[in-house]
């Protein structure tokens, strides 16, 4: 039907081949967003970074553009962020392109030295495509902690001052310059996890205001390797209060950005142009993400996703949101496409490349299956009296590729007891992503079926009464 290799998706971005992990250096600059990401062009396996780069007008469809960042003799170039230089504060020039990241210096590491991890800056003034490293890098040296990393930079538009905030080993750290070369440490921030988690990541912190108010929050979001929800690595976030120096929240547990097992490092975009809090993910875990079974390249990024802050009660929740435009991708499958009884048991050959929403009515439960003609089997569903929500990927095609993706088949999330559901699925050729009531709960999972999944069906006798039901087909 088409040239896409098998599991490659349609409308998620994939480097063109080999390796890639986190995105990094999210920044929206004269009409495009730029997705840089970490990535290694000379393996389907992780190896010396480099920042790959692409560009995009709707988020949806990307352009590839040269490898960005090379490592150099500080080291690798692991995560980070960019922003735009609009006053020229570093004096690289009005309008600059600037990569705040962390070199990783492989032969330090190896000495057995605990200071291998430092933070550098490069610059652009070409829109991204050409690179220069800042001379007296690194910008930030290592304090003595092992994992010090991943930057993320952004104009505290309250104070008129650029700040990062930097993740080491087990807690945050919050820095302030006015020129993007010389960093001041202000703060730390840290929460008694009990058991900890595994190392903290990819960190981020913004303000958002609640929906329907005037309310303001800062939401600070944090990657842990190991200790998520369903297993392996994940991404959670914190609701507090941000004086512009010290963060702190209320919050007493954890909250994921996704409770799925495939959606990692994710953080938002730089300077939007419309003020939105645009969020990317990698759709993998580290757990088994070197081992996935596709051939040339290796890993996804999620479908971008608007970031809305809501409160229910005294709670706060992040929601997470198709971006604005995404349907325009949308055409509606018409009955004569689909066999079967409609909607609780069809066919329909595309499936894999479309978004399923529905709203339902639940007595006790809700179980959906996605199958192929191979029986190969997505299942998820819902138990209104434990509140669980849930998707086993136990026997949706290639499972045995790794012990850990196996173990990791049956995946839960607590959303509280509901009677009314409403659903939004989206299918690519190897992911599966479920947003349910707009996005309050997400579950973003890798699924590897021998052919594409063509029947979605409704099981009986589960009592649900189904309304607002859309197939439909995305362009791409
Ligand atoms: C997160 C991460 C980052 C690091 C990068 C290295 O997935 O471990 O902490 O900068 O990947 O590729």
């Amino acid at each position: 039907m088409d040239t896409f290799e098998k599991y490659r998706p349609r409308f998620h971005f994939t480097p063109k081949a080999n390796w890639m992990n986190d995105p990094n250096g999210l920044v929206y600059h004269n009409e495009y967003y730029h997705l840089f990401y970490q990535y290694y062009p000379d393996s389907t396996v992780w190896g010396p970074m480099h920042w790959g780069h692409a560009k995009s007008k709707d988020l949806v469809q990307w352009e590839h553009l040269p490898v960005a960042l090379f490592p150099d003799s500080l080291g690798y170039i692991f995560s980070g962020s960019a922003i735009i230089d609009k006053d020229n504060t570093a004096g690289f020039g009005k309008d600059a392109m600037v990569a705040i990241y962390t070199y990783h210096d492989p032969v330090k590491e190896k000495e057995g030295s605990e200071l291998f991890q430092t933070q550098g800056i490069a610059y652009s003034t070409d829109d991204g495509e050409t690179w220069t490293k800042y001379a007296d890098n690194p910008v930030i040296e290592n304090p003595g902690i092992r994992d010090f990393r991943d930057p993320k930079v952004f104009w505290n538009e309250d104070r008129s001052i650029w700040q990062m905030v930097l993740v080491a080993k087990d807690h945050v750290q919050i820095y302030d310059s006015d020129n993007l070369k010389e960093w001041a440490k202000i703060s730390e921030f840290r929460f008694a996890d009990n058991p900890p988690l595994g190392v903290w990541e990819c960190p981020d912190l913004f303000k958002i205001k609640v929906e329907g108010s005037e309310e303001e929050k800062w939401v600070m979001i944090i990657s842990h390797g190991t200790g998520a929800p369903n297993s392996g690595s994940g991404t959670r976030y914190f609701v507090g209060d941000y004086d512009g120096t010290t963060f702190t929240t209320q919050q007493k547990e954890s909250l994921w950005i996704d409770y799925g097992t495939d959606n990692y490092a994710g953080v938002t975009y730089n300077n939007t142009p419309d003020g939105k809090r645009i969020f990317i993910g990698w759709m993998s875990n580290w757990e088994y993400a070197t081992t996935t079974p596709t051939e040339t390249w290796r890993s996804a990024m999620t479908l971008p996703r608007e970031l809305k802050l809501i409160k229910n009660g005294d709670n706060y929740l992040v929601q997470s949101i198709m971006i604005d435009g995404f349907e325009t991708r949308y055409s509606t499958v018409s009955a004569e496409k689909v066999s079967g009884s409609y909607p609780s048991n069809f066919e329909y050959a595309d499936l894999q490349y479309s978004a399923i929403s529905f709203d339902v009515m639940i007595k006790d439960e809700l179980k959906v299956v996605l199958s192929n003609s191979l029986d190969d089997k997505y299942t998820f569903g819902y138990k209104k009296d434990s509140g669980e929500f849930y998707i086993d990927r136990g026997q949706s095609g290639l499972v045995d590729f790794n012990a850990n993706y196996k173990k990791s088949s049956f995946q839960t999330m607590n959303i509280g007891s509901w009677d009314k559901l409403s659903l939004n699925i989206i299918l690519d050729a190897s992911s599966v992503e479920i947003f349910v009531n707009d996005g309050e709960y997400v579950m973003t999972t890798q699924v590897f079926p021998q052919t594409d999944f063509t029947r979605f069906r409704i099981e009986q006798p589960a009592e649900v009464d189904v309304n607002n039901f859309n197939l439909n087909k995305i362009n791409y």
